[in-house]
């Protein structure tokens, strides 16, 4: 049976046309520099962002953990949202790798905005652990794919660098918020010390990151990735597909919001599920199911029965997620089943009624 999966843009698999890149891309020793593919890719991100320099890692968990550590280091604390993935999706690797420690603070959709910063910060004294870094995210995974508006994230990111912060973007999804609000990674990123960003969510490659910032930073990292075992050889084959989806998928996200969208609009018609198609910005949604229907498991197992996966993500919650490889004609399909084993949920949840004996 095709399979239509929901649960994350990382589900992609290449394009032929994708696999015809990286086995055509030149390839060299890349832990030595040699690798021409790696160095094109590196230098061309660079410029596209307006920094100085980049460094290709294998995952956005590794590259997130690369930037912090240029910026912190044992004993100092970063502030982030409650929800970000630095902080909750990343095995504690601040404080296991680096340590670290988060501060979570509050903020609608993953988006703090300087107030939300200033009620959790502390006094500066030897109690405390040295804030030293702001991190933001763009766009917001567990915000439901809230894409920052540029004034706000300006405003963010200024804040921070007046109270003598660095500033780091885990940007796994900054084509997405660049595309559903239009503007450049250069014109959001100017404020920004270093930026992570990842090849293989919306972009459709099997694996890849880019650490984007000063030569300086870059530098640390340089030296950092090799300690923490990315340091590759012939990643230019990797390297080739991330050089293909730059030139070819990042325009075309903007169908996976439209599908995205669709699918929102359908949800938000079902008695018993509810989403804001209005907020859905990029290619995640999330919706809630009433608790008298049943648990979120259940419909994601009733609907995988039939070739569709969703993600549950929390006690009412599931996530749903757009991608390259779901046709705006696989939502429609996946709708149409959701609906029928929403339905098939309802009526197997209704009480029985109480039949009078005699
Ligand atoms: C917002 C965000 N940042 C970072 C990552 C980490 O990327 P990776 O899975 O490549 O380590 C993810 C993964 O889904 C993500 O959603």
């Amino acid at each position: 049976m095709p399979v239509i999966d929901l649960r994350s843009d990382t589900k992609t698999r290449p394009t032929p046309e994708m696999y015809q890149a990286m086995v055509e891309a030149p390839v060299g020793d890349d832990m030595d520099g040699e690798d021409p593919t790696v160095n094109r890719l590196q230098e061309r991100v660079a410029e596209m962002f307006g920094k100085e320099a980049a460094l290709f890692g294998v995952s956005g968990t590794m590259t997130n953990q690369l930037g912090i550590r240029c910026h912190c280091g044992p004993g100092d604390e970063l502030l982030i949202h409650r929800t970000g993935h630095i902080a909750n999706y990343e095995g504690g690797a601040p404080a296991a790798m680096s340590g670290i420690t988060c501060r979570l603070v509050g903020g609608e959709r993953g988006m703090p905005t300087p107030e939300d910063f200033e009620a959790e910060l502390h006094p500066e004294a030897q109690h405390y652990p040295r804030t030293r870094l702001v991190c933001l995210e763009n766009s917001t995974n567990m915000g439901g794919g809230a894409a920052w508006p540029i004034d706000r994230f300006r405003e963010a990111a200024g804040w921070a660098r007046e109270r003598g912060f660095r500033v780091h973007l885990d940007g796994a999804r900054l084509f997405n918020a660049c595309v559903a609000r239009g503007y450049t990674p250069a014109d959001l990123t100017a404020e920004v010390d270093t930026i992570s960003i990842c090849f293989s969510k919306g972009l459709g490659c099997p694996m890849g990151s880019m650490l984007i910032g000063s030569a300086d930073d870059i530098c640390k990292a340089f030296r950092a990735r090799k300690l923490f075992g990315g340091a590759l050889r012939q990643s230019g084959i990797i390297a080739g597909a991330a050089l293909f989806a730059l030139d070819h998928h990042i325009d075309r996200l903007s169908e996976d919001h439209a599908n995205a969208r669709l699918m929102a609009d359908q949800i938000a018609a079902m008695p018993g599920l509810r989403c804001d198609p209005a907020t859905v910005e990029t290619n995640i949604l999330f919706f809630e199911l009433d608790s008298e229907i049943g648990t979120p498991q259940q419909l994601a197992t009733a609907v995988r029965e039939r070739g569709v996966v969703m993600m549950p993500a929390g006690p009412r919650t599931i996530r749903v997620c757009t991608h390259l490889d779901v046709t705006r004609d696989d939502i429609k399909q996946a709708a149409g089943v959701l609906g029928e084993e929403l339905e098939n949920l309802r009526q197997s949840a209704k009480p029985v009624s109480l039949v009078r004996q005699g």
